[in-house]
C-alpha cells in the first residue's frame, strides 16, 4: 500500500514520535509511506515526499512536526476543497491516509471517510479535549511545562507577597489548568466549565491572608468565563485576543489572566501580576510519557491501515491502545466533569 501521513492543527509535543512509530511499523509491513506537508493544505497542493528510514531518523525527541502543519478546513462552507483533495488522493496513488490531529483535523478525516477515503486518525492536542480516548498525546508535556512555570512563579509570589495569575491554554476545556493547578499547588483554578465570580476568588485570597499566607497563585484557563453578574462579562462570553475566526470558525482566546489580575488587585488591594504562558506550553521536547504514547498511537495507526480498519482512531483506554470510531471521537468535546473538578476544588485555598 501507499500510505500518506499528515499532521494538522496546532503543533504539539509528540507529533514526531507518532510519525516515527507509524512509518517504522508501515515500512516493516512492506508498505510505502509519504509525508504530506502542512496538514490538509498539502493534500490540496499535492505537496508530499517519501518517508523512508532516513527521513524519520533522530526525530523522536524533537518538538513540533517534521511535516509542518496548518489549520486547513477541506469542508469550509462555500469552498470545494474536499473534492480537490479527493481527486489529488487518487492522483497521488494513495491507498490510505493517517491523519494526526485534534477535533478539527479529525473532523475533516471523519467526513473524508464518509466520502470514500481510507482514513485512520491519531488523537493529538495539548487540550486533551477529544472524546473516545482517556488522553491525547501532547497534554502531558503541556501540563509539565505549566507546572514548572507555577513552581517558579511561587518563588516570586512568596518573596514579594504577591498574587500571581497564570493563564494557561486549553481552549474550551479546563484540563491543562486543572492538572497543572493540582500539580503546582495552585490556590484557585478557574476553568471554562465553571464560570466564576471575582468576589469568590477574592474571598479565598483574603482568607489565605487572614491565616498568614500573604501570597496566592491563581491558575486560569484561557477559555474561563467570568460570571455574568461581574463587570467584564455581562453576556457571559469569553475573553478574546481579537475577533478573527479561523477556517473552522474558532476564535482566538486569551487575555483573561490580565483582567482577573486587575480585578483582584482592585478588590483586595494586594499587589497582583499576570503571566500568560501561551505557546511555550506547546513548544520543545515531549515528555517521556508523550513519546511513549505517541509511539504507541503511531504503531496502532499503521496496524489499523494494515487491517483495512478505516474510519477509526487509535485511542488510549486504561493502559491499552484500542480503536474507536472517528465519528465518536469528534462527536462531542470532552470537558472537565463535576467529579474531577470537585476533587481538585478540595485543595483550593
Ligand atoms: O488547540 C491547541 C491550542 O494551543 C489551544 O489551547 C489554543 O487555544 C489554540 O491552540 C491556539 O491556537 P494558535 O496556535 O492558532 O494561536
Amino acid at each position: 500500500m501507499k500510505i500518506g501521513i499528515l499532521t494538522g492543527g496546532g503543533d504539539c509535543p509528540g507529533l514526531n514520535a507518532v510519525i516515527r512509530g507509524a512509518v517504522r511499523k508501515s515500512l516493516s509491513l512492506g508498505h510505502e509511506v509519504v509525508g504530506i506537508k502542512n496538514g490538509w493544505r498539502g493534500l490540496l497542493n499535492k505537496n508530499f515526499y517519501t518517508l523512508d528510514h532516513a527521513a524519520i531518523s533522530g526525530i523522536l525527541h524533537r518538538g513540533g512536526t517534521i511535516l509542518g502543519s496548518s489549520r486547513t478546513n477541506l469542508y469550509e462552507t462555500g469552498k470545494n476543497y474536499y473534492q480537490q483533495a479527493i481527486d489529488n488522493y487518487k492522483e497521488m496513488g494513495l491507498d490510505a491516509l493517517i491523519a494526526i490531529g485534534g477535533e478539527d483535523t479529525l473532523g475533516v478525516a471523519a467526513k473524508l471517510y464518509k466520502d470514500g477515503i481510507n482514513v485512520v486518525g491519531v488523537p493529538k492536542t495539548i487540550d486533551n479535549d477529544l472524546s473516545g480516548t482517556d488522553y491525547t498525546f501532547g497534554f502531558d508535556t503541556a501540563v509539565n511545562i505549566a507546572t514548572e512555570a507555577i513552581d517558579r512563579l511561587h518563588t516570586t509570589a512568596e518573596s514579594h507577597d504577591r498574587v500571581i495569575v497564570v493563564e494557561v491554554m486549553g481552549r474550551h476545556a479546563g484540563w491543562i489548568a486543572l492538572h497543572a493547578g493540582l500539580a503546582g499547588g495552585a490556590d484557585i483554578t478557574l476553568i471554562p466549565e465553571k464560570p466564576f465570580k471575582i468576589s469568590e476568588i477574592c474571598d479565598v485570597i483574603k482568607a489565605r491572608h487572614a491565616r498568614g499566607k500573604l501570597f496566592s497563585i491563581v491558575v486560569v484557563s484561557e477559555g474561563a468565563k467570568i460570571h455574568t453578574e461581574d463587570v467584564y462579562d455581562k453576556d457571559g462570553s469569553f475573553v478574546l485576543q481579537n475577533l478573527k475566526k479561523d477556517s473552522f470558525g474558532h476564535v482566538a482566546l486569551g487575555g483573561i489572566g490580565n483582567i482577573v489580575a486587575e480585578e483582584i488587585e482592585k478588590e483586595t488591594g494586594y499587589e497582583t501580576r499576570a503571566v500568560v504562558l501561551g505557546h511555550i506550553q506547546r513548544g520543545g521536547s515531549p515528555t517521556a510519557s508523550d513519546r511513549v504514547l505517541g509511539s504507541r498511537f503511531g504503531i496502532k495507526a499503521a496496524e489499523l491501515v494494515e487491517a483495512k480498519d478505516f474510519g477509526k482512531m487509535a485511542a488510549l483506554r486504561g493502559t491499552k491502545i484500542v480503536a474507536v470510531s472517528l465519528e465518536e471521537a469528534v462527536g462531542t468535546l470532552k470537558i472537565v466533569d463535576d467529579e474531577t473538578y470537585n476533587e481538585a476544588q478540595t485543595l483550593f485555598g
